[in-house]
Order: structure tokens, then C-alpha cells, then sequence
């Protein structure tokens, strides 16, 4: 038996009709602004090329790197920085871009420490939501879809690194071959 992409989630061509909606309503929420992307790497890598693409405004991007300890399909919640953004966010109106929040740990951790360094407001957005999954409270300003508590892979999503460059989201299934 074998992990591999199954079950279509999220198609493509819904992926990018809920990514232009986002990213309309955060340009009219910005407006006259220029926020930052934070953009949590790897798995929001996709999303975020999109999303900012689709962002009216003049939008800079910054990437972070944060990892949680454990590998395959839990995480420990153990987090820690694994890559800092380049730039100072001081003044700056912040948007998370993140893939997915299962248990919210990450973000929680993610939100806690770019608030230390002063800046003009952080707002969150995220692709996928497993609603049912959260342990830590999270507030969420923006979100792709909810999605129910199972492994999914591709967009920017991986199981053991590999699945990041489907196009569409896809249930991760235990099936028979090598
Ligand atoms: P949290 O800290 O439990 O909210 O976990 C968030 C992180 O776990 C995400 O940034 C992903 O890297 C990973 N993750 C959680 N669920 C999935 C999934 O279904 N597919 C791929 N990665 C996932
Ligand atoms: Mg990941």
C-alpha cells in the first residue's frame, strides 16, 4: 500500500475562482494601503503567487519559514522560526498568507511573534480551514475554503514533500501498487 493524491477536494478551476474573490474583497479592505504578505513557506508558495496577483494593489511580499517538529501526517505542535522574512514589517499592515491551519498551533505561534515586532496591523488569511481540527483559538480574516478533517495534498501542499505541483486539491489515500 501506498500514499498517493486520490479524490479531487478542490478543482483547479474552483481554486482560482475563490482566489480572485479573495483577493478582490482584501483590495477593497486595503484600499489606498500597500500591505505585506507574509507568506509561510512551503505550502503557501502557490497560493500566495496567485492571491497576490489578484491583490488591486500595490502588495509586497516577505516569506518566513516555520517548522513543526514530526513528519508525515500529525504534527507534535512543537514550532519554531526555521527562516525569518528579510525585511523589517515595523508600520506595516501584515497579511498572513498560510496553506492550511489544522490545529492552529503554527499560526498561533506565527501571530504571537510577528507581533512582537510592532507592526501597523496583522490580518490572516488562509486557503483551507479543517475547522474541526483546532485546539488553539485562532481568529481567521480571510478564508479559501472549510474543509473537513482529512490529509490533503497539492497547490502548494505536501505529504512528505512531495504533491506541492498538482494544480487542484486532492485527498491523500492509502491505495494498492508500489
Ligand atoms: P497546525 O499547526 O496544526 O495548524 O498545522 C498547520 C500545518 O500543518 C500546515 O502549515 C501544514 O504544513 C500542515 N498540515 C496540516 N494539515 C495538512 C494537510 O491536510 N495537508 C498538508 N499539510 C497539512
Ligand atoms: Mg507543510
Amino acid at each position: 500500500m501506498a500514499w498517493r493524491p486520490g479524490r479531487v477536494l478542490i478543482s483547479q478551476e474552483e481554486i482560482a475562482a475563490r482566489v480572485g474573490d479573495l483577493g478582490a474583497v482584501i483590495g477593497r479592505d486595503y484600499a489606498g494601503r500597500a500591505p505585506v504578505l507574509v507568506v509561510v513557506l512551503k505550502g503557501a508558495v502557490s497560493f500566495a503567487a496567485d492571491l497576490a496577483r489578484a491583490i488591486p494593489l500595490p502588495v509586497s511580499t516577505d516569506y518566513i519559514g516555520v517548522s513543526t517538529y514530526g513528519s508525515g501526517m500529525r504534527s507534535s505542535g512543537v514550532v519554531r522560526l526555521s527562516q525569518d522574512l528579510s525585511m523589517s514589517i515595523e508600520g506595516r499592515d501584515v497579511i498572513v498568507v498560510e496553506d492550511i491551519i489544522d490545529t492552529g498551533r503554527t499560526i498561533n505561534y506565527l501571530r504571537r511573534n510577528l507581533a512582537t515586532r510592532h507592526p501597523a496591523s496583522v490580518a490572516l488569511c488562509v486557503l483551507l480551514d479543517k475547522v474541526a481540527r483546532r485546539e488553539v483559538e485562532v481568529a481567521v480574516d480571510y478564508v479559501g475554503f472549510a474543509i473537513p478533517d482529512e490529509f490533503v495534498v497539492g497547490y502548494g501542499l505536501d505529504h512528505d514533500g512531495l504533491y506541492r505541483t498538482l494544480g487542484h486539491l486532492a485527498v491523500l489515500e492509502d491505495r494498492p501498487g508500489s
